[in-house]
């Protein structure tokens, strides 16, 4: 019999077992078996050379700087989101939902860079043509680009080494024959990013890597593929929208602050520097159940508009949807304007939308989302001018969030006249109070009442 040349691993809890198995014996979890390549046992020698092994720690102070050479991606958005530019044999992963425009935004990146690089495409999804008719549909050159159209990294291997800068697109179609399992698999993923990371570090190869992500929303494939990454970036965003937001949530070489706007064309992804009311509809102010709050996304504050809509519920249960904000914080919300502002919504269905595709993390949204939502049953519309911020609590409050001055100040820059805000946050707000009016609120109840005084 054939020699076993892998394992398959708990990813809970380590426990190996030579076949696949549904359920751990040791830990009990369910579905956590990756396969993994079996590591040869040390022989006497390695033993020895570990032990004799002269690498040394060194002294802090004789620690000498390693330079960042860093290059621009041919994108300036992109440019700031990785932290000034492409870090050279660094390892970039782009995640994002399918059809979001990965391999637009990296096919851009490649015809740039191989101006002047030696640049190798690995599509592992597409074929080479389809490659090249992209590219002479965004009209971005990239001639000397190589393009190679593989799924076995093992065969790939000597081409990715001769190469400067190396696009896969993607992570989960490649495949390497030193594991048996299927490619997109926990094992086969975790397997192909290590050894590309071992190549990058070794032979200052840069790569840029796609990835996809799950239903839920995360990286396809382990959480150790994060971890091995140098830079992380989401590319996010609704399929039907045009504006994409590139977002990094691992950075090894710049901050996690930043974001980059875009905007999707025939051309391809394009940088957007006005961003400040992409986020915002032209007919605001004149339907009910809008409301706009600053929001800060990044080092960022955009005005982000927040559209809701109520409608009678025709089932024995409403019906709640949400996009761009979490569904539990909405119910949560409507929950709160239900017990403490007296807002009979057990009847109504709510669906809330943010406007232009963005995704709203921050609780500082959550004060907009009422305010929309009691326009939306009043049935009266929120001034135009008029903006909100604050987080809300489970017992009405309105707490405090950061950025307070930011915020204002950017609805300021945007012409509007009134900020309801946080009464915490007045103060460190108060060298506005002549150009703009400031309402402090300490309760959702005191916002109703300011929004629509008469009733
Ligand atoms: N021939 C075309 N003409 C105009 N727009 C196109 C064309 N092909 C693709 N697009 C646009 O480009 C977008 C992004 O495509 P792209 O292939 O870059 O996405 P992706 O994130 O790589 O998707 P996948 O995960 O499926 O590889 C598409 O959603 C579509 O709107
Ligand atoms: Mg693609």
């Amino acid at each position: 019999m054939a020699k076993a040349t892998t394992q398959f691993v708990c990813s809970e809890c380590g426990y190996t077992s030579p076949k696949w198995l549904g359920r751990c014996p040791e830990c009990g979890k369910f579905n956590t078996f990756a396969e993994e390549p079996l590591a040869p046992a040390p022989t006497k020698k390695t033993q020895s050379a570990f032990r004799l092994n002269s690498t040394r720690p060194t002294p802090l102070k004789e620690v000498q700087y390693e330079k960042f050479e860093r290059i621009s991606s041919g994108i300036r958005e992109l440019d700031i989101v990785l932290g000034g530019g492409i870090v050279k044999g660094s390892l970039v992963l782009v995640g994002g939902d399918p059809g979001v425009g990965k391999s637009t935004l990296l096919t851009q990146v490649a015809a740039h860079l191989a101006r002047e690089h030696k640049v190798l495409y690995l599509s592992a999804e597409e074929s080479c043509s389809q490659v090249k008719l992209r590219c002479e549909r965004l009209g971005v050159g990239g001639g000397d680009m190589l393009l190679l159209n593989e799924t076995c990294l093992d065969n790939a291997e000597e081409a990715i080494s001769e190469a400067e800068y190396v696009i896969i697109d993607s992570i989960q179609a490649v495949y390497t024959e030193a594991l048996s399992s299927a490619a997109g698999s926990v094992g086969q993923v975790r397997e192909c990013a290590a050894r590309l990371m071992r190549i990058a570090k070794s032979r200052g190869i840069t790569f840029f890597l796609v990835g996809h992500v799950t239903k839920e929303g995360t990286l396809a494939g382990p959480k150790v593929l994060e971890h091995i990454m140098d830079t992380v970036l989401y590319f996010e965003g609704e399929r039907t929208e045009n504006f994409k937001i590139l977002r990094a949530v691992k950075n090894r070489f710049g901050s996690v602050q930043e974001v980059g706007v875009f905007e999707m064309s025939d051309k391809g992804v394009l940088g957007v520097s006005d961003y400040s009311s992409i986020f915002l509809s032209e007919t605001r102010g004149e339907a009910a159940g809008a409301a706009v709050t600053p929001s800060e996304t990044g080092n960022r504050c955009m005005m982000v508009e927040i559209q809701t809509l109520m409608t009678k519920t025709s089932y024995g249960l409403p019906r709640r949807m949400s996009l761009g904000i979490d569904l539990n914080r909405l119910i949560v919300l409507v929950a709160v304007l239900e017990k403490r502002c007296g807002m009979p919504l057990a009847s109504q269905d709510i669906y809330l939308n943010a406007m232009g595709g963005i995704k709203l993390s921050e609780p500082s949204a959550d004060l907009a989302v009422t305010a929309a939502l009691a326009s939306a049953e009043r049935m009266i519309p929120i001034d135009r001018y008029t903006a909100l911020f604050g987080e809300v609590g489970l017992t009405g409050e309105v707490r405090s969030v950061s950025f307070a001055e930011k915020r204002v100040n950017e609805c300021l820059k945007m012409g509007f006249k009134r900020v309801i805000l946080p009464a915490k946050n007045l103060k460190a707000c108060e060298k506005f109070k002549d150009k703009i009016e400031l309402i402090p609120v300490s309760y959702v109840s005191q916002m109703i009442k300011a929004l629509f005084p008469s009733k």
